[in-house]
């Protein structure tokens, strides 16, 4: 190699513009096309700041043989492009023609295209993640994120929160999730679990007076995966003390503001709304409303319950709901086109849709001949908030379930009629969630949030109380339809988590097996205290517009969390096992054994 002063960069790909024609410059980067018109070669160079266009000599280009993804040097002088400037480009006026070219380092034909618009299997792209990363929307997003999570962090500073980091290698958290474990070698038959969260420690940290903590903290569930979920992501998480739910919800706005101001130039009004969970649930149909847009479902149980209809009334006698959706306009859509919604309302549990053209004296479907009566269609239209030429959609049945087909039929027509306008960053508040939920199958109650959620009633409804009815004081931050972060005030008195634990069915042995630790801090002058945990995956993919949280984590996992670039998960030796005190049961390794597939 030469000298370093001879191949290290005078500028990068992306500064050079026509204030520095006729300097001298030597560029670094990799080869990103490479064009020969009429014996002049033209070569872009690429790095992470731009794309300069390079100008070889003849002789120099006959010289040295580039492939795509070579990395270059180059040194030579920078000229004016005269007449073909490109306007698309940050360095379009300028060229640089090269007197001095050297290979750093040739590549293999690269098996996928380094190029913004992608058309390949997902699968190839992880698996060959270094090339896939080299793409400008995956630098683009990568920059995104670490300017969007330095503004946050900036931002927490200055509000006095302290960064402290908490234990990956620890013991089961209750988030809800499967753990990873970890076995360890130096106490045989003993497992680390790796954190779901850093609840419990930083409901700890409180206990010690630290007061106001944060961190960006690294958090694994072995759980299905989904467009929104990874088995390791990241949080924003902070705890405060001697606060309630006002000044987390203060906190976390300065932080927003800051935070969309600072990376992405957007002002943000506060306070953010609020809206309580039972709201939610019956305006919207999920607890993470998308506010962007109208059409609130709307309750048709007075009309239902003698309307004459078997599955409206049948639904209202087992105690179940009867609701529905206008549809603006709606009434033009087709037989084909409402039984697609029908299909989607399915995939969400949905026996079926009933569906009313609405108009006075009956309108169209199913509904019609149960509403002929002009009487009954003009109350169905006045609760349906209808007129002539809308079409209504209703679920029945079990509240539950007509919440959640009407809340995501809500969202698909949303986005499917285009009602959803650009550009808004609706943030919200939900409060009041439930604290339990009945788990059926298992036959027992489950916390809503997770167990060391305070309740709004520190007496919980007294020794008799129906944990049913019990509202909590978690809440949930919500941003255009997405569950961004969760946070709750927390229970800092330990007889009144010890009540917690009973009604979720943990017995006192279970409960000092595996919270001994937080119940004994909570006995040694725990001050009342609240956090909250955004999840930074989703937020930093919601602002960047995507669908997936994968395209803004360098190397995330498949849907079968599965890294397939380094081949993660792999078997080991039989020593290794041995060594941590393991035996596998899975069957002897195959030919083809590996993490299959995305
Ligand atoms: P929760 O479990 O609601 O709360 O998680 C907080 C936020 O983390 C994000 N999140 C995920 N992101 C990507 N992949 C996943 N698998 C995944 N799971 C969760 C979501 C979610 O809103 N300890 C509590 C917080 C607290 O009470 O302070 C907690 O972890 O955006």
């Amino acid at each position: 190699m030469p000298t370093p002063a001879e191949w290290v960069r005078t500028h990068t790909c992306g500064e050079l513009r026509a204030e520095h024609v006729g300097d001298q410059v030597t560029l670094n980067g990799w080869v990103d096309a490479r064009r020969n018109l009429g014996g002049i070669y033209f070569v872009d160079l690429r790095d992470r700041y731009g794309i300069t266009q390079l100008v070889l000599d003849e002789g120099l280009a006959e010289e040295v043989k580039l492939g795509p993804e070579y990395v270059l040097s180059v040194s030579g002088q920078v000229r004016a492009r005269e007449g073909n400037v490109n306007p698309d480009r940050a360095t379009g006026e300028i060229e640089v023609l090269v007197r001095r070219l050297q290979v750093l380092s040739r590549s293999l034909t690269p098996p996928i295209e380094v190029i913004d618009e992608l058309d390949t299997a997902v699968e190839t792209r992880l698996r060959y993640r270094f090339l896939d990363l080299r793409r400008g929307p995956l630098q683009r997003n990568l920059a995104h994120r670490a300017r969007f999570i330095g503004a946050m962090r900036r931002a927490f500073d200055e509000l006095g929160f302290l960064d402290i980091e908490t234990p990956i290698l620890t013991k089961a958290t209750p988030e809800g999730a499967r753990d990873y474990l970890v076995p360890s070698r130096v106490h045989p038959g003993h497992f680390y679990a790796l954190p779901q969260s850093p609840q419990i420690f930083k409901q700890i940290l409180m206990v010690s007076g630290f007061d106001r903590y944060y961190q960006v903290a690294r958090c694994f569930r072995d759980e299905d995966q989904r467009a929104d979920r990874q088995p390791e992501f990241t949080q924003l998480d902070m705890e405060m003390s001697f606060v309630e739910e006002d000044h987390v919800f203060e906190v976390w706005e300065q932080v927003m503001t800051r935070t969309f101001r600072d990376s992405m130039g957007v002002e943000l009004p506060t306070p953010f709304p609020r809206m309580r969970w039972s709201e939610a649930m019956e305006r919207y149909g999920l607890d993470k409303p998308d506010t962007r847009f109208g059409m609130p479902l709307r309750c048709a149980g007075e009309w239902a319950a003698d309307c004459g209809f078997r599955v409206f009334t049948g639904a209202l006698e087992s105690g179940g709901r009867v609701m529905g959706l206008t549809v603006e306009g709606g009434a033009s859509l087709s037989r084909k086109e409402i039984g697609a919604l029908e299909e989607y309302a399915r995939e969400f549990g949905a026996p079926g849709l009933v569906w009313w053209k609405a108009a006075e004296g009956g309108g169209a479907g199913p509904l019609a001949r149960f509403a002929g009566e002009a009487d009954s269609s003009r109350r169905l239209m006045q609760l349906m908030q209808a007129s002539e030429g809308d079409l209504c959609l209703f679920a029945a049945g079990e509240r539950n379930l007509v919440w959640r087909v009407l809340g995501e039929l809500r969202n698909h027509l949303g986005r499917e009629r285009g009602l959803i306008p650009e550009g808004l960053w609706n943030f919200l508040w939900v409060t009041h969630f439930p604290m339990f939920e009945r788990d059926r199958e298992a036959d027992r109650w489950v916390s809503l949030h997770h167990p060391f959620t305070a309740p709004v009633d520190w007496e919980l409804g007294g020794p008799d109380g129906d944990p049913a009815a019990l509202d909590s004081r978690a809440y949930d931050l919500v941003l255009n339809g997405w569950e961004l972060g969760s946070g709750s005030v927390r229970i800092h008195d330990q007889v009144v988590q010890r009540r917690i634990f009973e009604i979720l069915g943990i017995e006192e042995q279970e409960q000092e097996r595996k919270f001994g630790f937080l119940l004994e801090a909570l006995a040694h002058g725990a001050p009342p205290h609240a956090g909250f945990a955004l999840g930074l995956d989703r937020t930093v993919a919601l602002t960047l517009g995507l669908d997936n949280i994968r395209d803004q984590i360098a190397f995330p996992k498949t849907t079968r969390a599965a890294d397939l670039m380094c081949g993660a998960p792999s078997r080991v030796a039989p020593e290794q096992l041995d060594e941590v005190h393991v035996r596998s049961t899975a069957p002897e390794a195959g030919p083809e054994d590996g993490p299959e597939g995305a």
